[in-house]
C-alpha cells in the first residue's frame, strides 16, 4: 500500500510560564488526536521529561535513550529515538534530565536554533525513502522558559498552541510570549502563527476566571478556543499512572473536554473556524 508522507502538521505546545498545562495538553490532545486517527509524534522537549513519564516511559535513562537530546546533537535519528505508547498510532521522543546540557551549552551561534526543524526535516525524507508513514502531527511540549530549546520548537513548527491558565498576571505573560513568537517570525520562521490558546484548569464559578476569560478572549478574540479545559482531579492524577486521563478515565470531565478541544483544533486546522 501506498503510505502516506505528506508533511507533518507540527505544533509547539508553549507557555514560558510553569505550570498552566503544557504537559497535560501535549499527553492528551496527542491522545484524543491519535484516537480519531491520526498519526502523532509527541516530542518531549522539557528535560523533566514529564510527557515522556505521563506516556508511560520508564523513568531510567537508559529506558529514555536515545531521547531528544541525541537528536538535537544530531547524534541520533528521530526513528532511531522514538518509541510507541500505549496508545495506537502515537509516538513520544523521550526526554531526560540530560538535556539540561542544551540549556547550559555557552555556545549561542543561530545555526543551533534550527536542530529540531532539521530533524524533523530529515524524518520526512528518510519517511519517504523508506516509505513508511510520517505523522500527521507532531506536538513539541516545550520547557517553562524562552529558552534555546523553546526556541528550537519554535523554529521548526508551523504553529504555536498556548494553554493558559485563567489566573492573575496571565495576560501579562501571554504578551512576552506573543513578543517572542514575533521576534522569530521576523528572523527565523518567517511562516510561524499561533495556532490557538486554550484556557486550562477553568473553574467557570470563579469570579477571577470569569474576569480573565474576559479579557483575554477580547484580547486574543477566535485566537482563544470556544472549548474550555475544566480543574478536573482525575486529569491530574493520570499521569502517576503513566497513563493519559483519556485511557485512565475516558468518561471524566477531564477527558471529554480534551475530546472537545481536539475536535475543535481539527475544525481550525480545515478553517471551518475561524482562526
Ligand atoms: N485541567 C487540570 N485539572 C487539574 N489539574 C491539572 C489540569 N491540568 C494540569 N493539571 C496539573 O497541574 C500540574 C501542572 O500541569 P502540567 O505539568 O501539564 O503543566 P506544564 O505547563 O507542563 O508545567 P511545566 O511548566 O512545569 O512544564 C500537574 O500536576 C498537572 O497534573
Ligand atoms: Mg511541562
Amino acid at each position: 500500500m501506498r503510505k502516506d508522507t505528506s508533511k507533518p502538521r507540527v505544533l509547539a505546545i508553549a507557555n514560558q510560564k510553569g505550570g498552566v498545562g503544557k504537559t497535560t495538553t501535549a499527553i492528551n490532545l496527542g491522545t484524543a488526536l491519535a484516537s480519531i486517527g491520526e498519526r502523532v509524534l509527541a516530542i518531549d522537549l522539557d528535560p523533566q521529561g514529564n510527557a515522556s513519564t505521563g506516556l508511560g516511559v520508564p523513568k531510567s535513562i537508559e529506558a529514555r535513550t536515545p531521547s531528544t537530546l541525541e537528536v538535537l546533537l544530531g547524534e541520533a535519528t528521530i526513528a532511531q529515538a522514538e518509541q510507541p505508547t500505549t496508545i495506537e498510532r502515537m509516538h513520544v521522543v523521550p526526554a531526560n534530565i540530560d538535556l539540561m546540557a542544551v540549556e547550559r551549552d555557552p555556545n549561542t551561534r543561530q545555526s543551533r536554533n534550527f536542530a529540531l526543524r532539521d530533524a524533523l526535516q530529515a524524518h520526512a525524507v528518510a519517511c519517504e525513502r523508506d516509505e513508511r508513514d510520517t505523522p500527521t502531527y507532531v506536538l513539541i511540549d516545550c520547557p517553562p522558559s524562552l529558552n534555546v530549546l523553546t526556541l528550537n520548537a519554535l523554529c521548526a513548527a508551523d504553529a504555536v498552541i498556548v494553554p493558559l491558565q485563567c489566573e492573575f498576571f496571565a495576560l501579562e505573560g501571554l504578551s512576552l510570549l506573543v513578543d517572542t513568537i514575533e521576534q522569530v517570525r521576523d528572523h527565523l520562521n518567517p511562516n510561524l502563527t499561533v495556532q490557538g490558546v486554550i484556557l486550562t484548569m477553568h473553574d467557570g464559578r470563579q469570579v477571577l476566571t470569569q474576569q480573565v476569560e474576559e479579557d483575554v478572549r477580547a484580547f486574543l478574540g477566535k485566537k482563544v478556543y470556544s472549548n474550555t479545559i475544566p480543574r478536573n482531579v482525575t486529569i491530574s492524577e493520570a499521569p502517576s499512572h503513566g497513563l493519559p486521563v483519556l485511557v485512565y478515565d475516558m468518561h471524566c470531565k477531564g477527558s471529554q473536554a480534551y475530546i472537545a478541544v481536539a475536535k475543535e483544533l481539527i475544525r481550525r486546522e480545515r478553517g471551518l473556524e475561524a482562526a
